[in-house]
């Protein structure tokens, strides 16, 4: 089975198995199988949501399970907030529009992210200030140890930045089935992060409704993110690296216009997309791998890339960009 349409990057892998689940039934009828089918249930499994988080070798030896489960509605509401709950295979640009036009706030700095509602907690989405984690009420998942679904609640899930225990601890073990969202009726627009509410106000809102969060949010990725529909890409290719303050101040030295955060506990996080850009990155392309012209931190299928020259020319960015500052940096998708 080829999945260059089922990853974001556009990579032609070749699959050994793809299954489409669209229902929990499928997993019990799944797992049965596996009791009394050694060679099925010992091959390799990728769970496959959206791809959009995926850099994919040539050929994958996996049972790739494709989740489709839809389902989207209203479980209670509360004094003050909404519980809404998505199947895993909705995409989840759709789901938080869906959330929206049902007049439910609280999604809207997560606009068009790319990808399904699944995959959204394994590596806790955030954009504009927002992390999935902050809207999280529950999931359900499938054990492929036990053949049961279980609850994880928050602290269950051990989010972090751009983390969980899903994508560092157990990855493959659960397939997620639903997760299930606390939306607050107390609604407060988040415009701190960058140039969200300058956006805002530069066209004449000055009090935004969740709409115009949204709008705006789509109005600024789609001016700095390839569209991964017309040029292959993963997001952001690495996090942004949290430094000690003594690091930063050594860099500060040499860059005063050095891009970083303070964090909680003194340490700095630096916006990796400026470390790339400073090391000349923007723009350059080796072979069928590009740097994106407005955005260093994106890598780009310039057309053909396999994961093996994508995984190349990250290797050469982490190694200009230690040289340059002494700063290591960590891939954020997932290499298969
Ligand atoms: N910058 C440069 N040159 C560049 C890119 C960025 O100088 O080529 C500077 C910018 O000027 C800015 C700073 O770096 O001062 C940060 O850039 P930006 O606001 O574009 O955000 P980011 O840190 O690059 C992060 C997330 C994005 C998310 C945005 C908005 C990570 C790894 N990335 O990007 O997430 O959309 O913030 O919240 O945390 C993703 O995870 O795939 C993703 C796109």
């Amino acid at each position: 089975v080829c999945l260059q349409t089922a990853n974001s990057f556009g990579i032609k892998a070749q699959a050994h198995r793809l299954l489409v689940i669209d229902s929990v039934q499928q997993l019990i009828a799944l797992y049965e199988a596996f009791q009394h089918d050694d060679e099925l249930a010992n091959l390799p499994r990728l769970i496959l949501g959206g791809g959009s988080n995926l850099i994919l070798s040539d050929f994958l030896p996996h049972l790739v399970l494709k989740v489709a489960i839809k389902a989207r509605e209203l479980i209670v509401e509360t004094s003050d907030q909404f519980i809404v709950r998505a199947g895993a295979g909705e995409n989840w640009h759709e789901f938080v529009q869906w959330t929206l036009a049902q007049g439910y706030g609280g999604l809207e700095n997560l606009s068009l992210i790319p990808g399904t509602v699944g995959a959204s907690p394994i590596q806790n989405i955030g954009a504009y200030g927002v992390e999935m984690q902050d809207r999280f009420h529950s999931l359900t998942a499938f054990d492929f140890v036990t053949g049961a679904l279980k609850t994880f609640d928050k602290a269950e899930c051990a989010f972090a930045y751009r983390d969980s225990n899903f994508k560092s601890s157990e990855p493959n073990r659960y397939l997620i089935v639903d997760v299930t969202f606390a939306l607050p009726k107390q609604w407060q627009a988040n415009l701190g992060y960058g140039d969200v509410a300058k956006y805002l106000t530069d066209i004449g809102i000055t009090q935004p409704k969740p709409l115009d969060v949204s709008a705006a949010i789509i109005a600024i990725r789609q001016s700095k993110l390839p569209d991964p529909a017309k040029i292959g890409n993963a997001g952001s290719f690495f996090k942004n690296p949290i430094v000690s303050a003594e690091l930063r101040e050594q860099i500060l030295q040499k860059f005063p216009q050095c891009v970083s955060y303070r964090q909680t506990n003194g340490s700095f996080k630096l916006a990796a997309g400026w470390l790339i850009d400073t090391c000349g990155w923007k723009g350059r392309s080796v072979g069928p791998v590009g740097v994106y012209e407005k955005q260093a931190l994106v890598l780009v299928n310039l057309g053909g890339a396999t994961g093996a020259e994508v995984r190349a020319l990250a290797k050469d960015i982490q190694r200009t960009v230690f040289e340059q500052f002494a700063v290591e940096l960590e891939v954020e998708p997932v290499f298969v």
